[in-house]
């Protein structure tokens, strides 16, 4: 081995068996890869070690893989965070020139540097909370020229903080005002569109909102099908607020992932089950919009659905820039186990973005760590509002 980074005095959870914890543990990496993970003694001899990073005892984990965020938005929405506790409902808000149709106007009239500015703000707020790998949609422009400067915003954010960025085009959010009423006019627009984003390179996957102050499954499987002739993955905002078959129709395109899912039939988890999609789970829009219907969990974990956790970070129904609150919520909100939480926040939520080479420490995985400050990982799902992260690696 030539010219290896090693990662030495470390208390390993390699997420690899379970915690696949390691007491006194080493990494070593080479290009970018781990080549070797296990206790500190049984280190391969001969090592050309270039780069060395003592831990002094602390936790070393797999990066956090944030699978679902919106991160590419102007202005804020605080005043509906009134109205709401004074009583309105997101639904009611969205309806009335409210919610996305808002930020839509703040998005539009904003440059390019100026998306970037905020949007990097978030990114690395989030990478201070132990995120490597950021999956980042459009869906604040509605219109091609801002649904493009949006994603070409999300790719500028990896090249300037490190992160990995996974963009998805959520073109298919809701219908823009102005062609209200007339959404299959703009389903067709959306379906014009991706061609052109995809061959400027702006696109790694599709997503749509399901949902019936949004589109119906019919208008999701029009952009799918031009999602499909690209060889786009594509993902589904479903049952957040209802079941208008989302969860069933991405089961049958084959979906990443389908996200929400507060409503979800038992042939859903089936369906889901058998597309081997991941159900990721948002529990601070859940928690924002005081939502009291959870995801059904117990049938998810009995079905054998892989189960991630995200942000959502968005302006409206989830500000939070925390994906270990977001861990914190999942068990006690939703009752994921401490473990579950953390397999949702690297592994599941790496396949939720089609991506196999991250979420554990072992060989062939990408060497993206995160160091913390805690003596067990479950600690970090325990604690909520603290996440003493104290360092974070990416992969060259
Ligand atoms: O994931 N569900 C749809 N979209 C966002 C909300 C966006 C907004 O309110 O601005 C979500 O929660
Ligand atoms: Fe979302």
């Amino acid at each position: 081995m030539t010219g290896c980074t090693l990662w030495r005095n470390a208390r390993l959870a390699t997420l690899a068996d379970g915690w696949g914890l390691v007491e006194r543990g080493a990494v070593v990496a080479e290009d970018g890869c781990i080549r070797w993970a296990g206790p500190s003694r049984q280190l391969p001899a001969g090592l050309a070690v270039t780069a060395e990073h003592d831990l002094g005892g602390a936790l070393l984990t797999p990066g956090l893989v944030d699978a679902h965020t919106h991160l590419i938005y102007a202005g804020n929405r605080a005043g509906e965070f009134e109205q709401r506790l004074a009583g309105a409902s997101y639904a009611e808000i969205a309806r009335a020139g409210g919610g996305i149709r808002a930020t839509l106007d703040a998005t539009r009239a904003a440059s390019e540097e100026a998306l970037l500015a905020a949007a990097l703000r978030r990114a690395l707020a989030l990478r201070a909370g132990g995120v490597t790998t950021v999956e980042v949609k459009s869906g604040y422009g509605l219109d091609l020229a801002t649904e493009a400067r949006s994603l070409r915003v999300a790719r500028r954010i990896g090249a300037a903080t490190g992160q990995s960025v996974v963009t998805t085009f959520l073109g298919a959010h809701v219908t823009p005002p102005e062609i209200e009423g007339r959404a299959d006019d703009y389903v067709e627009a959306v379906c014009t569109w991706l061609p052109s984003l995809h061959r400027a390179g702006l696109v790694d996957a599709v997503d749509a909102w399901c949902e019936e102050i949004a589109f119906t499954p019919a208008q999701v499987r029009r952009v799918f099908a031009v999602a499909r002739a690209l060889r786009l993955p594509v993902k589904v905002h479903a049952g957040q607020f209802g079941n208008q078959g989302g969860a069933a129709l991405a089961a049958a395109c084959g979906a990443l992932s389908c996200d929400h899912l507060e409503w979800l039939s038992t042939a859903d988890i089936d369906a889901l089950r058998a597309a081997g999609t991941v159900a990721v789970l948002l529990p601070g829009a859940f928690y924002s919009l005081r939502e009291t219907r959870v995801p059904p969990v117990a049938a998810l974990r009995a079905a054998g659905v892989p189960m991630a956790v995200a942000t959502d970070h968005n302006p409206g129904s989830s500000p939070t820039l925390s994906l270990p609150l977001m861990l914190n919520m999942a068990c006690t909100l939703f009752g994921l186990t401490p473990l579950e939480a953390w397999l949702g926040a690297t592994v599941h939520a790496a396949q939720a973005l089609g991506l196999h080479d991250r979420g554990r420490i072992a060989p062939g995985q990408r060497a993206d760590l995160a160091a913390w400050d805690l003596d067990h990982p479950r600690e970090l799902a325990h604690r909520f509002g603290d996440a003493p992260c104290t360092a974070t690696w990416t992969a060259p």
